[in-house]
């Protein structure tokens, strides 16, 4: 891992939180997720599972977490099984974690190795009555490949027919969508890392560089101040690609003239961090871009005095909505007689502006939590206005993350460039 250890405290207070919520005599295992196979022999980079991240800190395949608050015996309330190491095998393996190495990063005092499972369990189980297992219960998730919890459901479901099963996926969306102050420490700094990235390309963007050549001066970044790299594939979309909202190609060049749209955040100890600036390829914005720029600002800033506690996302997006129309109005991109005649579940304005503006984010980019109950103080949110105006060969997306506190918010990329003087500033410094 390139980033610093995170306290165990940390994890030792999820778990707490996890087990006020979990039915008397409950057992709930949850696994790692399998590294994913490319073709012949090749595999593509570990990404653990977020849950079991969340609950223990262990970020190491072929790790299954068994919590049984109410164990007969003390050792067996927590437990981990990791691939057995030692000296010999971590010739082959690389560095796996020891037992005590867990202990560390965990705060679990019981760890055994993998080839354990089966016979530890079945001294447990017994004494539960209710097994919580896990599943991507994410709205938008569409798996096609059969994962570790899918393939751990099937078994346990075979071996303990008769338990009564409880999905722990919802418990993990309310907790994770509240996070602690060890958890916005680590976004801020994934927030930090991708301003360092938006400091390098504000100096380094021209005309006739490559869109390539942006993602990669922001891969270097990155990777120099301990990020696996992007938490997402980056957008780096000039002219007319910005107007394709899920361009990932990266590979024109950058005209004199253009508007450059870049969607790009670093990750940093499996949290994400989602920005976008557009900016002028040649580092002045002309009159046109900027009245849309600022009319998409104008939009941000709006919505993130109304994104409080209290309110839903379904009411805020309404909202923001209303601001939108407002701006496009402005602009003349839409007319009143449109808005009067719209299709209230599509309105005039997302023509032009057809995505919605925030999404939770945190382990995940599209982050788990409620699109249904009020927002709630320690929920971390994008703001991702847009205007997307193909006649033009314009697309303007601005985004930030913030945290939502008792009263308000915190922006936790304040520090960078965003209002149109600093955008100019920093490119002709
Ligand atoms: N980069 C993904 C998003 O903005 O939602
Ligand atoms: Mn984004
Ligand atoms: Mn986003």
């Amino acid at each position: 891992m390139k980033y610093q250890q995170i306290p165990s405290s940390l994890f030792i207070k999820n778990r707490q939180k996890l087990f006020k919520r979990l039915k008397p005599n409950s057992i709930a295992i949850l696994n790692s997720n399998d590294i994913m196979p490319t073709n012949a022999d090749g595999t593509m980079l570990f990404r653990q599972n977020n849950d079991i991240f969340y609950l223990s800190g262990v970020d190491q395949e072929e790790s299954i977490l068994v919590l049984f608050p109410d164990a007969p015996q003390e050792k067996h309330k927590e437990i981990l099984f990791l691939k057995e190491t030692n000296s010999e095998i971590a010739i082959w393996e690389g560095d796996k974690l020891s037992k005590d190495q867990a202990f560390e990063v965990s705060g679990i005092k019981t760890v055994y190795w993998l080839q354990d499972f089966e016979k530890v369990l079945r001294t447990l189980v017994y004494e539960a009555e209710n097994i919580y297992l896990n599943d991507n219960e994410h709205l938008r998730a569409k798996v096609v490949v059969e994962t570790a919890d899918a393939r751990f459901r099937k078994w346990c479901l075979e071996e303990y027919p008769l338990h009564n099963y409880e999905r722990i996926a919802p418990h993990l969306h309310e907790l994770r969508a509240i996070k602690e102050k060890e958890e916005i420490d680590l976004m801020q700094t994934a927030c930090d890392i991708t301003a360092k990235g938006v400091d390098r390309i504000l100096k380094f963007i021209k005309p006739g560089v490559m869109e390539y050549e942006i993602e990669a001066e922001l891969m270097h970044e990155f990777l120099r101040n301990r990020s696996r790299g992007f938490a997402y594939s980056p957008i780096i979309a000039s002219g007319f690609n910005a107007c394709v909202l899920h361009y990932i190609e990266n590979n024109q060049e950058v005209k004199d003239g253009d508007m450059i749209l870049m969607d790009f955040g670093a990750e940093y100890a499996n949290y994400a961090s989602d920005l976008t600036r557009s900016i002028p390829a040649n580092g002045k914005f002309t009159a046109r871009q900027k009245e849309v720029y600022s009319a998409v600002l104008n939009v941000m800033k709006g919505a993130m005095s109304i994104l409080k506690p209290g309110i839903t996302l379904p009411d805020y997006h309404v909202q923001v909505g209303k601001m939108m129309e407002e701006e496009l109005l402005k602009l003349k991109l839409i007319t009143q007689e449109e808005v009067a005649n719209q299709d209230p579940e599509w309105p005039a304005y997302k023509k032009y502006f057809m995505h919605g503006t925030s999404h939770y984010i945190g382990l995940d980019v599209h982050d788990v939590g409620s699109w249904t109950q009020p927002i709630s103080a320690g929920n971390v949110f994008t703001v991702e206005p847009g205007i997307y105006f193909r006649a033009e060969n314009l697309g303007i997306r601005l985004e930030n993350d913030i945290l939502i506190t008792e009263n308000g918010y915190i922006d936790l990329m304040k520090d960078i460039p965003l209002e149109i003087e600093e955008i100019e500033a920093a490119m002709n410094a």
